[in-house]
């Protein structure tokens, strides 16, 4: 066990490095089992397609970015695990694992887009066949292009993950501009170093405030019934020196009416065209108390979580998890044996409630239609190099 605590850390210093939530090790994927936060710190290694859907499935892994760094590597882990002999072979265990893997969740987007990214891209690559060419038996030809081809997957997952440590870097830079009169900074779940490849969205905002020697003081929500932000928010900011308040989701509302509060910022699983932004349940009711109390509401993610096949909010689909999230609290059971319960895991903020996006390719205000277009056809410009100078 690692104590979490190093309250002591100098804040003006840049962000020290911290165990990675997750990272290639060279034949397999280490993640922070974060499950087991905040009273152990372990490390899980997986090197098993069926141990990465556990891992998602059961929320050792989780955020949206980091969903989609971790699935994108673990295509490459279960690509391994299959080990193919042929070219066809492979194309068929990677249609198993764009489902097996992409699937385990269904609405944080970053999932399943990373992991088509990765092997449309890796079975796209012109070159995969020149060695064919060039071999001289059919079998030394194969044996070469399933290894290119494994050589792309990784490069393509890899590149995942990087570009989304570049993405929150972003992210934070514009969120600390943004936020610059906010001092106490309400948030929701976890959208963090730990549900990232890099420093988190809406809490790189907040990293990057403290960085700069900004004063910041979180106030993090429970999160029932996984207590994203009473364990996995609280422990990183404490972690990284940040001052953070553990509040329940129920007072929130009435600690922004108090005026207790400058703005909120949250995280997103799934934004759609219209910027109705899908998020841990019960962001939907931060909103609500933020346009009540006339304080901004903020959405951080980036452009990777806006999926422009959604032309509104009611088309994401919303995953409903085990009841018994609801009934129990560890060993504990806290309804009465016999009731019901529901465990929807997201809800749905209105765009009419969101203030800004805060993207990798800028702060996104209303009409957010249009400003999501125009984000995104930057992005493919600048990934294309068709921008103009
Ligand atoms: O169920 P979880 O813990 O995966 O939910 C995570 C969230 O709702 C986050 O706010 C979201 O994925 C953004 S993470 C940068």
């Amino acid at each position: 066990m690692i104590s979490p605590a190093r309250l002591d850390r100098d804040m003006t210093a840049p962000i020290p490095a911290l165990t990675p939530t997750l990272r290639w090790t060279g034949d397999s994927v280490e993640i922070i089992d974060q499950t087991r936060l905040p009273s152990e710190l372990c490390l899980l290694d997986v090197r098993d397609a069926a141990t990465a859907v556990d891992a998602i499935e059961r929320l050792a892994i989780r955020g949206a970015p980091a969903l989609g760094a971790f699935g994108a590597l673990a295509v490459v882990v279960g690509f391994d695990e299959a080990a193919p002999r042929s070219l066809d072979d492979a194309r068929s265990v990677l249609e198993r694992l764009r489902t097996q893997i992409g699937d385990a969740r269904p609405t944080a987007v970053n999932l399943r887009w990373a992991i088509d990214r990765t092997i449309d891209t890796a079975l796209n690559a012109s070159a995969l066949n020149t060695s064919a060419l060039n071999a001289s038996a059919l079998n030394t030809s194969d044996m070469a292009d399933t290894a290119t081809l494994r050589e792309r997957l990784l490069v393509e997952a890899l590149a995942v993950g990087a570009e989304d440590a570049k993405a929150c870097a972003e992210i934070g830079r514009l969120g600390r501009e943004v936020l610059a009169d906010a001092t106490t900074i309400a948030t929701h779940c976890n959208a963090g170093r730990l549900a990232t490849a890099g420093i988190g969205t809406a809490l790189a905002t907040v990293y990057a405030k403290a960085a700069a020697g900004d004063p910041v003081r979180v106030l993090a929500s429970e999160t029932r019934p996984l207590l994203q932000g009473a364990r996995l928010t609280a422990w990183e900011l404490a972690d990284a020196g940040v001052d953070v308040s553990v509040v329940a989701d129920g007072a929130m509302a009435s600690l922004i009416a108090g005026g207790d509060v400058d703005a909120v910022i949250v995280g997103a699983d799934r934004i759609a065209a219209n910027g109705d932004t899908a998020n841990k349940v019960g962001t939907f009711a931060h909103a609500l108390a933020a346009a009540d109390a006339g304080i901004g509401f903020y959405v951080a993610a980036p452009t990777t979580t806006i999926d422009p096949a959604m032309a509104s909010g009611d088309q994401i689909v919303i995953e409903h998890r085990n009841p018994d999230e609801i009934h129990h609290a560890g060993p504990s059971r806290l309804t009465p044996e016999g009731v019901h319960a529901m465990n929807p895991a997201f809800d749905v903020t209105p765009n009419r409630l969101i203030t800004a996006i805060i993207t990798d390719a800028g702060v996104l205000r209303p009409p957010f239609d249009e400003a999501i277009a125009e984000a995104l056809r930057t992005d493919l410009a600048a990934q294309t190099g068709n921008g103009t100078c």
